[in-house]
C-alpha cells in the first residue's frame, strides 16, 4: 500500500505533485520521490523518511527542474526492502529511459527477475516493483511504443498493481494502469492528474475517470485515451466528485483524529435520519438462515459487536471473522449465507478476498464501505455507504461509530423482513436516536478524560474489560492505545480475566472497564473489578451508573450520560477514542500517522 500520483500540463508540476503526494501521506510515510522530465532530461528524487525530507530535497534542487510540466511521484509504505532512497519509488531501468510509480505488490517477481537479469536487466533494488520497470523497458525495446509495452508487460505480472509511467523520448505523455488497486484520472483544464485517491487530484479536478482492472490510460495533457488488455480504445465515462475541500482541512483542530472524533455526532444523525439501508436492501432473499460478518481490524470490532445485536433482534446465527482467517479455512458458508463485509477503505485485501470466496459460494453479500468506488464493491449484491467523508486520520474513528449505527440499521432492517417489528427493535431504533446529543455530551466536556489520559500516559501495559456489546468496544480501545501511542494493551471479556489474564495484574497495570448498569452481567463486572483492586491494580471505570460506591472502588471515572446497554458502544468509544488521543499527543506521538501503519492495507 503506497500513494501514487501523476501530473501532466501547462505548469511547473513540482507542486501538484508534492501537494498530491501530501494528501495521500495517510497511504504511507516511510519513504517518497518524484520522476519529472525536465528539459528532455528525465530526473529522479528520493528520500528516506517522511514526505517532507523529498520536500527540502526538491527545494535544494529547484534550477534543476524549472521546466518540468510532466511527472509522477510516490509515497511509500515499505514491503519489498527496508524504506532507504534505493528501494524508494520511481524506478527505473537500463533498458529504457523511463520511470515507474507502483502501488500493489507483484506474487510472481522472483521469477520474473530472474528471466530479466537473462536477458540484460542490472537490479539495484529490494523491491518487486523494479521488475516492473524492467520488464516494461524491456517490452518497449521490442514494440518501441510504451503504451503497447505496458500492456505486454501487464500481462506477465500476477498480484496487484497501479502504475505511472513517464518516458524521457515522450515527454508529452504518462502511462497509466491497474489491477486490483485504486487509480483515478482527474480530467483537467489543459492539465490532467492521475491519483492512487480523491484527495490527490481534487484540487485540480472534480472531473474524474475510474480506471477499471487492466486498463490502460494514455494521459495527454489535453486528453485522455483509455484502452482495454487488447489494446482497444474503449469510452470511460467522466464522473463528478461531491467533495469539498475543507473535508481535507484540519478545520483548526491540532490533528485529523481530533477533528473526526468531533464529527461523529453529525455523521451519526445524518444515517440515522437517513433510509439508506431501506433504500439499498431491496428484496433481501429469503433463503438466507446464517450471517457472517467479515472484515479486519477496526471494522473488525464494528462487526463482533453487530453479532450481539442482530442475534438479539433477528432469529439469524451470526459469526464474525477476521477476514485473514476465513479465507485459509474450510468455513461453512453457503448460498444461504448472508455475508457482510466491513471496509472504510474498501481495498483491504484480506477482506476483497473474503467476498470473492463468499460470491464464489453463491452466497448473499453486502458491503458495508466508505468508498463506494472501492475494489471490495464489485462483491457486493447490496452497497451500504457509511458517508463519513474522507478519514485522514490512520486510525480509524468516525468511520468505526458511522460503521456501527449501519449495522445497528441493518439489524433493525432484517428484523423487520423478518416480521419480528417486535418491543426490542422498537426500543433499539428509539435509543438510536438518543446518541448523536449524547456524544455531543461527551465531547462538549473533554476536559477530564485529558486529565486521566495524562496521568494514566505513564504507564506501559494496559487491561481493557467489559461484558455484552462492548466487549467489541474493549477491543477497540486497546486497539486505538496501541496504534497511535506505542503502549502495550490488552482487551478481554471480564469474565475471562480470572482464566488468566488476573497474573499480569498489580500497580503498574491500569484496567479501564466499561460498565453499564442496565446490563445483565453488571454486578459480576463489578466483582471482577475488585478482583483486580485485591491486585493493586489502578483501576478506571468508563460508566453511566451513578451509584456512589464506585467512587471508593475506582481510581477515576469517567462519566457517560445514560444510556441502554444495547447501544452503549456507539457512546462508550468516545471516551476511548479521546483517552488514546490525549495520551499519544501528550506524549508527542505522530498522531495521525502513526509508526509502521498505514491507512488502507492492500496486502496480505
Ligand atoms: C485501526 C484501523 C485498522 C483498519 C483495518 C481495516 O484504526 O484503521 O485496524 O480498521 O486495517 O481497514 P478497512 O476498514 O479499510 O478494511
Amino acid at each position: 500500500m503506497c500513494g501514487i500520483i501523476g501530473y501532466i500540463g501547462n505548469n511547473n508540476c513540482i507542486l501538484h505533485l508534492t501537494n498530491g503526494l501530501k494528501r495521500l501521506e495517510y497511504r504511507g510515510y516511510d519513504s517518497a520521490g518524484i520522476a519529472i522530465i525536465n528539459n528532455k532530461e528525465l530526473k529522479v528524487y528520493k528520500e528516506k523518511g517522511k514526505l517532507q525530507n523529498l520536500i527540502n530535497l526538491l527545494n535544494e534542487k529547484r534550477n534543476e527542474m524549472s521546466n518540468s510540466n510532466i511527472g509522477i511521484g510516490h509515497i511509500r509504505w515499505a514491503t519489498h526492502g527496508i524504506p532507504n532512497e534505493i528501494n524508494a519509488h520511481p524506478h527505473t531501468t537500463n533498458f529504457a529511459p523511463i520511470a515507474i510509480v507502483h502501488n500493489g505488490i507483484i506474487e510472481n517477481y522472483k521469477e520474473l527477475k530472474e528471466d530479466l537479469i537473462t536477458k540484460g536487466a542490472i537490479f539495484k533494488s529490494e523491491t518487486d516493483t523494479e521488475v516492473i520497470a524492467h520488464l516494461i523497458g524491456y517490452e518497449y525495446t521490442q514494440t518501441k511504443d510504451l503504451k503497447t509495452a505496458v500492456i505486454n508487460a501487464t500481462k506477465q505480472l500476477k498480484g496487484a498493481y497501479a502504475l505511472c509511467i513517464i518516458n524521457e523520448n515522450n515527454p508529452n505523455e504518462i502511462i497509466a494502469t491497474k489491477r486490483f488497486a485504486p487509480l483515478i484520472i482527474g480530467k483537467g483544464n489543459n492539465e490532467n492528474i492521475i491519483g492512487s485517491d480523491i484527495p490527490a487530484i481534487i484540487n485540480i479536478t472534480n472531473k474524474v475517470i475510474y480506471l477499471d482492472d487492466n486498463e490502460t490510460a494514455i494521459i495527454t495533457k489535453e486528453d485522455i485515451k483509455v484502452y482495454d488488455s487488447n489494446n482497444n480504445i474503449i469510452n470511460k465515462n467522466i464522473a463528478i466528485l461531491n467533495i469539498k475541500e475543507d473535508n481535507l482541512n484540519k478545520d483548526g483542530y491540532k490533528h485529523f483524529m481530533l477533528k473526526e472524533i468531533n464529527e461523529q455526532p453529525n455523521i451519526i444523525r445524518n444515517l440515522i435520519n437517513s433510509n439508506i439501508v431501506k433504500e439499498r436492501i431491496k428484496n433481501l432473499p429469503t433463503n438466507i438462515n446464517n450471517i457472517k460478518i467479515i472484515a479486519c481490524g477496526t471494522s473488525l470490532h464494528a462487526g463482533i459487536i453487530a453479532k450481539y445485536i442482530i442475534e438479539d433482534i433477528t432469529s439469524i446465527p451470526v459469526e464474525t471473522e477476521s477476514a485473514s482467517e476465513y479465507i485459509y479455512r474450510k468455513n461453512t458458508t453457503n448460498k444461504n449465507s448472508l455475508v457482510i463485509g466491513i471496509s472504510q477503505s474498501g481495498e483491504t485485501a484480506d477482506t476483497i478476498t473474503a467476498l470473492r470466496q463468499a460470491k464464489e459460494k453463491n452466497a448473499t453479500t453486502i458491503i458495508i464501505t466508505n468508498r463506494e468506488d472501492s475494489s471490495i464493491c464489485k462483491y457486493g449484491d447490496y452497497i451500504l455507504p457509511i458517508n463519513a467523508g474522507i478519514e485522514i486520520s490512520v486510525a480509524a474513528t468516525k468511520s468505526y461509530t458511522a460503521q456501527l449505527i449501519t449495522l445497528y440499521l441493518l439489524s433493525i432492517h432484517l428484523s423487520e423482513l423478518e416480521n419480528k417489528n417486535d418491543i426490542k427493535t422498537k426500543e433499539l431504533k428509539s435509543h438510536l436516536n438518543e446518541i448523536p446529543n449524547k456524544m455531543e455530551q461527551i465531547l462538549n466536556n473533554t476536559n477530564i478524560i485529558e486529565n486521566i489520559a495524562i496521568k494514566l500516559s505513564a504507564y506501559k501495559d494496559f487491561i481493557f474489560i467489559s461484558r455484552g456489546t462492548n466487549i467489541g468496544s474493549s477491543m477497540e480501545g486497546a486497539l486505538k492505545l496501541k496504534e497511535i501511542s506505542y503502549i502495550n494493551a490488552t482487551a478481554y471479556p471480564a469474565g475471562e480475566l480470572k482464566h488468566g489474564p488476573i497474573a499480569l495484574l498489580d500497580e503498574n497495570i491500569p484496567l479501564i472497564a466499561i460498565l453499564i448498569p442496565n446490563h445483565i452481567t453488571y454486578d459480576k463486572l463489578i466483582s471482577n473489578c475488585q478482583e483486580a483492586k485485591a491486585r493493586k491494580a489502578k483501576l478506571i471505570a468508563i460508566t453511566s451508573s451513578n451509584d456512589e460506591t464506585l467512587t471508593n472502588l475506582f481510581d477515576y471515572i469517567i462519566q457517560i450520560p445514560e444510556i441502554s446497554e444495547n447501544v452503549s458502544p456507539l457512546i462508550t468509544c468516545i471516551p476511548l477514542q479521546l483517552i488514546a488521543y490525549y495520551i499519544a499527543n501528550f506524549l508527542g506521538k505522530d498522531v495521525d500517522q502513526p509508526r509502521n501503519l498505514a491507512k488502507s492495507v492492500t496486502v496480505e
